[in-house]
């Protein structure tokens, strides 16, 4: 009779054995999993963003802290059984410190700024008049050519609908339409909007933009047509530089080195708040998953975990770890687990799953279900850190809970602290994915092979055509994420 692994090693753990005492099991990686550790980490980093100015940002000094704070087990405390590397990477880092738009009898009008935006003069911004230019919510405003035609905006700040197009197409238009800036009116009326990115590659090819309400776009547009000249200021102060930034890679030195599991979460929040369940959540997973590995033996496979840089800024971090594996290094990597928002307040239990994601969905499915969770499977989006392993193939899979309103109403703000988590969803998603790693530790049974040539043409064409999608959404280096669950990411 042959044995199948599962059941061998099934087998091998039933035997009364001294030696098996620190033989990692699910079992074991399961039971330490404690909501009182991963609230203490979540304190932590709630505490680091308070202490530097509110968040733990792409070239902020609360992500350098967050940072030392990972480095302070993994390589200190835990050197012992883990080899920790710090791997850096530069990015654009950008921020708008103020943004002002003036009305024409003084006022102060609300106004948000996208990112990568572009300075205005300083210390005065830009004075002028308005030029109207024409709306059409089907197409989007002033994105095409034809849209610009006639229209001379030399020496004024053009007044643009926002919507169904990129903002950047708008602003690239406008200067060259000889715009010295936009002000783009909200396609919605009231003042809860999000924040569009312009993208880090446009940097030099716009004007400066401020993106102001409904209401006060078309009572300036009524105006216009009514002949008066509409003077009014627009002043934005930002910088856009390149920074140094850090990935954290940690594995067991246990295990063969050539069959890798590995699980990342990314380490960076928003600049708009602490980041405590974005993704503070899935960075506690996994040091807590990694406090629990640590104490074991026995495990045939070697165990990596990924603090990821610059996710907020478009996937940076990851994609820059997996561009630089070689193809022998790729295929070394069995399996790959994302973990990005695992403990929103208003919890959805999100698996996600592709044509190659074998047995992971299945492991982490049948648990949550064995403690009553109510489980759905979707596909990955151009999201979060997945996207480089995907691109090369490796097996993955992920949990997330669900990011802006009903799930998470803080996704992206300054409320994203500790209150903002349900700590027994973050609680039961990390037992899940310790249970999950435990088994895929010991066996690869159920993973398939790294897709390098599918002989599916219609699926290859498929996956190249998401690949795609997903380079384009991370070379625009935006704060937002796409997933069906996650708010899009606003260009437009
Ligand atoms: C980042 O940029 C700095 C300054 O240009 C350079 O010295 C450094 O080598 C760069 N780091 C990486 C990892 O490319």
């Amino acid at each position: 009779m042959k044995l199948s692994r599962n059941l061998a090693w099934t087998l091998l753990l039933a035997s009364p054995s001294a030696a098996t005492d620190s033989l990692l099991t699910p079992d074991k990686l399961e039971a330490d999993i404690r909501t009182e550790e991963l609230q203490n980490v979540l304190w932590n980093l709630n505490k680091i963003a308070r202490d530097n100015g509110g968040n733990r940002a792409f070239g902020e000094p609360g992500y350098k802290a967050s940072l030392d704070f990972v480095l302070e087990r993994a390589q200190k405390r835990f050197a012992r059984e883990m080899d920790t590397y710090v791997q850096p990477f530069n990015h654009t880092y950008e921020k708008t410190r103020k943004i002002a738009v003036t009305g024409p009898e003084g006022e102060d009008v609300f106004v948000i700024s996208p990112q990568y935006n572009s300075a205005t003069p300083l210390p005065g911004g830009i004075t002028a008049g308005l030029i109207d230019t024409p709306v059409n919510d089907e197409t989007g405003s002033m994105c095409l050519e034809e849209q610009w035609e006639g229209i001379d905006a030399t020496g004024k700040l053009a007044l643009v609908k926002r919507g169904v197009c990129a903002v950047s197409d708008k602003l690239k238009f406008a200067k060259a339409h000889g715009a010295l800036g936009v002000i783009l009116y909200n396609q919605a009326p009231g003042t809860d909007y999000a924040m569009p990115t312009l993208g880090a590659e446009n940097i030099g090819l716009v004007v400066p933009v401020g993106i102001i309400p409904l209401e006060v776009g078309e009572s300036w547009r009524s105006r216009l047509a009514a002949g008066e000249d509409v003077v009014v200021n627009l002043l934005v102060d930002s910088i856009a530089e390149t920074r140094e930034t850090w990935n954290i890679i940690s594995e067991t030195k246990q295990g063969d080195p050539n069959k890798v599991i590995m699980l990342g979460a990314h380490l960076d929040s928003v600049q708009q708040g602490p980041g405590v369940n974005d993704d503070g959540s899935g960075t506690a997973a996994l040091l807590e998953i990694m406090g629990s590995v640590k104490q074991y033996d026995g495990f045939p496979h070697k165990i990596r975990f990924a603090w990821w840089g610059a996710e907020e800024s478009g996937l940076v971090g990851s994609l820059y770890y997996t561009q630089h594996l070689s193809e022998s290094e790729a295929d070394k990597i069995k399996y790959y687990f994302n973990y990005d928002m695992i403990g929103s307040p208003d919890p959805i239990y999100a698996i996600s799953v592709d044509e190659n994601s074998g047995i992971g969905p299945q492991l982490l499915g049948d648990y949550l279900t064995s403690k009553g969770v109510e489980i759905e499977f979707g596909e990955f989006g151009g999201n979060s850190d997945h996207v480089g392993f995907l691109e090369l193939g490796i097996p993955a899979t992920g949990l997330f809970t669900g990011a802006g309103k009903p799930w998470d109403a803080c996704y992206h703000l300054a409320c994203d602290d500790l209150d903002n988590i349900h700590w027994e969803a973050l609680t039961v998603n990390t037992k899940a994915a310790a249970r999950t790693l435990g088994t895929l530790a010991h066996s690869l049974e159920g993973v398939p092979p790294r897709a390098t040539a599918s002989p599916n043409r219609r699926t290859r064409s498929r996956m190249a055509q998401n690949f795609r999608r997903w380079a384009a959404l991370a070379e625009g280096a935006s704060h937002g994420k796409m997933c069906s669950h996650k708010e899009g990411k606003q260009v437009d």
